[in-house]
C-alpha cells in the first residue's frame, strides 16, 4: 500500500486556497518551535459564515495537504461548525495519514481555532467601540 493516499498527494501537489487575505477578519498562526513548522490561516467572515479562507504553511507535504483540505471543509460554514472541526475529520477527508504524520493535521485544527478566536476577540473590541460611540 502506498504511504500516502491519492487525496493527500492531490492536495499536496495542487493545494487549494493558498495565500493570504488582506483585511482578514481572523488570523491564526500556530507552530512547533522545535521543528520550525508554521501554519497560518486567514478567514473572511460575513454574518458568522466563513466566506473565504486562505493558508500559508511552512511544513511538510502532510501539513500542506491538511491545510488545503481543512480550508475546503470550512469554506461556507458557520463559525459554530468551524469550531467543531477536528484533525480527525481532516485526516478522514484525506483518506488517512500515516500515524507519524498525524501531528501535522493537528496544526490545521489549531490554526483554524486560533483564527476563530482572533475573529471573536476582534468582534468584542468592535462591540466595545460601538458602545463607546453610542
Ligand atoms: Fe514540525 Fe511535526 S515536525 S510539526
Ligand atoms: Fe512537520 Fe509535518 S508539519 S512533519
Amino acid at each position: 500500500m502506498a504511504l500516502y493516499s491519492e487525496k493527500v498527494m492531490d492536495h499536496f501537489r495542487h493545494p487549494r486556497n493558498v495565500g493570504s487575505i488582506e483585511n482578514a477578519d481572523g488570523i491564526g498562526e500556530v507552530g512547533n518551535a522545535k521543528c520550525g513548522d508554521i501554519m497560518k490561516i486567514y478567514l473572511k467572515i460575513d454574518n458568522d459564515i466563513v466566506t473565504d479562507v486562505k493558508f500559508e504553511t511552512f511544513g511538510c507535504g502532510s501539513a500542506i495537504a491538511s491545510s488545503s483540505m481543512a480550508t475546503e471543509l470550512i469554506k461556507g460554514k458557520p463559525v459554530s461548525e468551524v469550531l467543531q472541526l477536528t484533525n480527525k475529520a481532516v485526516t478522514e477527508a484525506l483518506d488517512g495519514l500515516p500515524a507519524h504524520k498525524l501531528h501535522c493535521s493537528v496544526l490545521a485544527e489549531e490554526a483554524i481555532q486560533a483564527a476563530i478566536n482572533d475573529y471573536k476577540s476582534k468582534q468584542k473590541i468592535r462591540a466595545v467601540g460601538s458602545l463607546a460611540k453610542a
